[in-house]
């Protein structure tokens, strides 16, 4: 059974409750989410070839302590960066290391800032100078994928109306849809319920209200869904080493349908728009 609580009044821990968050509330998450949106922003110039992915991790904490934010990620289960970074055939959770991006890669910048109580996620593709005409296909793809599914958000609707958009538009693309993570509640903490399927079937899990939060943030594939976590405990992979591509926004249900809290000010989401 699903049960809907307050936000004011629930305990801070994932209880499995959904958390109906107040006008107050959505004006937090705002801030925390275009802080997040800024960030990958500003980015946007640093992505190019011989650029380390640690140097835009370095950017982002600076970030955060300049506007008073923490990234969220930072020393969250013990993993010690403050952005993920997934290269290429990474699905997830890529960590930044002290080797340059190379042209033609393409790699996913994760980014969740902590601002006064509020947590704001989410990621964007960045091609690495010029890329192949696939992967620009997939960002493409994966990008239509998030847009869909949030255009599936609204009052009445269960959570499974946001797969099914998702797994429909992407399987006709020829594309797979990531099993193995999905979007998550988020405000107050990092992640909570509801999880959010990126597949399924529309009459599947709970109904979505009105001040709910969550994040959508499709993984779709190449080759086949398959993924596995390397023995450093987080990098996940796709099995077949083929191309993957990761877009993320945190949303609110409205009255209407939804407010994408992490749109960004420049204009800058979409792939071809970011270089
Ligand atoms: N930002 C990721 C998400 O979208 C979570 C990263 S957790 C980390 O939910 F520990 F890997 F950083
Ligand atoms: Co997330
Ligand atoms: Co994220």
């Amino acid at each position: 059974m699903v049960t809907y609580i307050d936000a004011a009044s629930a305990p801070l821990k994932n209880t499995g409750a959904i958390r109906l968050y107040s006008a107050d509330d959505f004006e937090g998450m705002r801030r925390a989410c275009q802080l997040t949106a800024r960030c990958l922003d500003a980015l946007v110039p640093m992505v190019q070839p011989g650029v380390t992915t640690s140097a835009i991790d370095r950017f982002v904490f600076e970030f955060g302590m300049d506007h008073g934010a923490l990234p969220a990620t930072l020393n969250y289960r013990g993993y010690k960066y403050s952005v993920c970074t997934s290269i290429n055939h990474v699905v997830c959770h890529g960590m930044p290391e002290d080797k340059p991006l190379r042209d033609g890669d393409i790699v996913n910048i994760d980014v969740t800032f902590l601002l006064d109580g509020w947590h704001g996620d989410s990621s964007r593709m960045y091609p690495v100078g010029q890329v192949k005409r696939a992967a620009e296909r997939l960002m493409e793809v994966t990008h239509e994928c998030l847009m869909r599914g949030i255009a599936a958000v609204r009052p009445g609707a269960r959570t499974g109306a946001i797969g099914e958009a998702i797994q429909t538009f992407a399987e006709a693309e020829r594309c797979t849809v990531v099993r193995d993570f999905c979007g998550h509640g988020v405000g107050r903490l990092f992640h909570d319920s509801p999880n959010i399927l990126h597949y399924g079937k529309a009459n599947e899990g709970p109904e979505m209200r009105e001040g709910m939060i969550f994040t959508i943030e499709p993984m779709i594939n190449l080759g086949k869904p398959h993924v596995k976590v390397l023995s450093d405990g987080w990098t996940a992979v796709t099995r077949d080493r083929s191309l993957t591509a990761q877009y993320e926004h945190t949303v609110g249900v409205t009255a209407t349908g939804c407010e994408i809290f992490t749109l960004s000010p420049a204009g800058l989401d979409a792939p071809g728009l970011n270089r």
